[in-house]
């Protein structure tokens, strides 16, 4: 059986530090209101002129590096954004022509918080169908770029990043002690829309638009469908989730992140939490996380490790890989 292993990852933030004090000079909001309601001391801010694909480029180049493999040798780049450069061409391809990459396909993906569970879960299935063997899947974003900041309830939460891994298909036996993604999750319901979204569009208003969030009731869902998506990936697996050495969440909100553990049962230092630094990055939050443990030394080969998010649409899902 052919299975996904990552072979390299990589991550990016932009060089501005912006901190909860820094927004309260803009904002009606306090350090201590950001902290204890989200969990979240500072974030990065691209700076004027800076772009998505800067960010998706440096996570790719450093994902290459560490895979310790060439542009050339991908066959495809999935970038996971809801902030591209532009309306199209896909960053993606940006980023393909800026690693000088000359074959192969390059598309975006969109499904927000969600939307690198999701790249994953594509170039898993390319892998497995025998699409693809090499795969760059990197969430990028510059969530800066689409924050009212006039609305206080959702400009102090988002930060912008970007952070990339190297797929490449290797032989497997077929069970759960196979290297490589074990299996993928996907769910998402549209009737969520109002909750979460942002109120531009091309053919809407033929603007960019602002972030528009309910946070109560995306907290509220973001518990319960966490938790189901991490009990399908466990359950498909055949496995308990007091098997899984770590769990590497979309870093939205501590609050959600503990709760989710509390839920499951699962030990807070088991849980790779980035949200203190980065705030939301949406796509880019998982892999940015999941570098973070990676580098550190937290993740080492053989451990068992599930990603899982929820963003807007709503979308959520979970993706089980063995390191
Ligand atoms: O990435 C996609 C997933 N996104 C999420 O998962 C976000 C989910 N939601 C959340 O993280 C939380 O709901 C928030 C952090 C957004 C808000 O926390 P909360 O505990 O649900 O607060 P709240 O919205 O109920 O607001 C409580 C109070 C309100 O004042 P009143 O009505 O009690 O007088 C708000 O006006 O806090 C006020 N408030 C603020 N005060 C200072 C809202 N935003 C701010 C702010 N600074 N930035």
């Amino acid at each position: 059986m052919i299975r996904s292993r990552v072979i390299g990852t990589g991550a990016a933030l932009p060089e501005t530090i912006v901190t909860n004090d820094d927004l309260a000079k803009r904002v009606d909001t306090s350090d201590e209101w950001i902290r204890e309601r989200s969990g979240i001391r500072q974030r990065h801010f691209v700076k004027e002129g800076e772009k998505t694909s800067d960010l998706a480029l440096a996570a790719s180049r450093a994902a290459l590096k560490d895979a310790g493999i060439d542009a050339g040798e991908l066959d495809m780049v999935i970038c996971c954004t809801t902030t591209p450069d532009e309306t199209f061409p896909a960053t993606a391809t940006v980023v393909q022509a800026r690693l000088g990459m000359t074959r192969g396909a390059a598309f975006d993906l969109q499904a927000v918080c969600s939307g690198f569970i999701y790249g994953l879960s594509v170039a898993d299935n390319m892998i497995r169908g025998g699409q693809a063997k090499t795969v760059l899947v990197i969430g990028a974003e510059s969530m800066s770029r689409l924050l009212d900041f006039n609305d206080r309830t959702t400009c102090v939460l988002f930060g912008d990043g970007a952070g990339a891994v190297v797929l490449q298909a290797h032989h497997g036996k077929g069970d759960n002690t196979d290297q490589g993604i074990l299996n993928t999750q996907l769910f998402s319901d549209g009737r969520l829309h109002d909750m979460l979204y942002v109120d531009g569009g091309p053919s809407s208003t033929r603007t960019t638009g602002f972030l528009r969030m309910q946070g109560k009731e995306v907290f509220r869902h973001a518990v319960t469908n966490i938790s189901a998506a991490i009990s399908a990936s466990a359950d498909a697996a055949g496995i308990p989730i007091s098997d899984i050495d770590w769990f590497v969440p979309h870093q939205a909100n501590q609050r959600i992140l503990d709760g989710t553990a509390k839920k499951l049962g699962i030990p807070a230092e088991r849980v790779v939490s980035t949200v203190a630094l980065h705030g939301n990055t949406s796509a880019a939050s998982v892999p940015l996380a999941l570098e973070t443990a990676v580098r550190d030394g937290r993740i080492k080969k053989g451990d068992l490790v599930l990603l899982e998010a929820m963003g807007g649409g709503f979308t959520w899902g979970a993706a089980l890989i063995r390191w």
